[in-house]
């Protein structure tokens, strides 16, 4: 008898629409390097998104400008090795979304040829329309950002909650009608979201956006307490790694001291 086990069965855009048309919620996380995404999905997440947050997160800057595609590749690498199940969407960081559409064709095929994820995510939805068409007739999957886009923040003057019901409906019909598989949307009102997802037949991702959305993501780091200072209102701490690790390292510190560590069983 084989003992070896069929890998699980990969969660496609076709997995998501029917997830969504029955109602069942879409579990959405980031994920920047091999560990954490291994982990993640062997609980179960289907969307793996490696974030253009990393620059945030992981690169310790202020804002997600700076990370480059090259740094989003190197990323996405280790993600897409790491994941058996879950689908791999790939942020198109600042400013492959934003300029000359075959630059941002050629970045999405990168996702796909060098890194063995799924998907790009673009921010933008009415103005972003062509671009999306573009890279979805070229072949790859694009799920599209409405509400706030960090990439925006020096057009719009900080991180701000995004209220304008009507635009944001039409930018989501819009990314939908040029052949975005789902719709992610960030920072609204609970109304906008509910009025977003009555809108479109795509899935709705949602963070802060309320319950009424096909799924949720954030952060990891947020939710595992391994981000420091401030943590937006929508954010939920479900784990203490930050202090798990801090304790750890503390106790090796005085292990190493006071002579305890390495023990004879743990030397050649
Ligand atoms: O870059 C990112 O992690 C994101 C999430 C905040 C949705 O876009």
């Amino acid at each position: 008898m084989s003992t070896e086990t069929n890998p699980p069965k990969r969660v496609t855009t076709r997995t998501l629409q029917a997830m969504r048309d029955r109602g069942q919620a879409i579990t959405m996380l980031t994920a920047y390097d091999f560990p954490t995404a291994k982990l993640l999905d062997e609980a179960g997440i289907d969307v793996l998104l490696v974030g253009d947050s990393l620059a945030m997160v992981v690169q310790g800057h202020d804002t997600t400008l700076p990370v480059t595609m090259d740094q989003m590749i190197y990323h996405a690498e280790m993600v897409g090795r790491a994941s058996q199940r879950a689908m791999v969407v790939v942020d198109l960081p600042f400013p492959e979304g934003q300029i000359e559409i075959t630059r941002s064709i050629e970045a999405s095929a990168r996702v796909l040829k060098e890194t063995r994820c799924h998907a790009v995510k673009l921010e933008g939805g009415a103005e972003q329309a062509g671009r999306i068409e573009a890279i979805v007739t070229a072949g790859v999957p694009v799920m599209a950002h409405v509400g706030l886009r960090p990439q925006n923040i020096h057009v719009d003057g900080g991180y701000r909650l995004q209220r304008d019901t009507e635009k944001l409906v039409s930018d989501a019909k819009a990314a939908e009608e040029a052949g975005a598989f789902a719709v992610l949307i960030e920072c609204v009102p609970a109304s906008v979201a509910t009025a977003i997802t009555a809108a479109v037949k795509v899935p709705t991702i949602g963070i802060g956006a309320g319950r009424d959305v096909s799924g949720q993501v954030l952060v990891t780091h947020d939710i595992v307490g391994l981000t420091s200072g401030y943590t937006p209102k929508f954010t939920r701490q479900f784990a203490d790694l930050g202090k798990g690790m801090r304790d750890a390292a503390k106790e090796y510190l005085e292990q190493v001291r006071s002579g305890g560590f390495p023990s004879d069983q743990e030397s050649f």
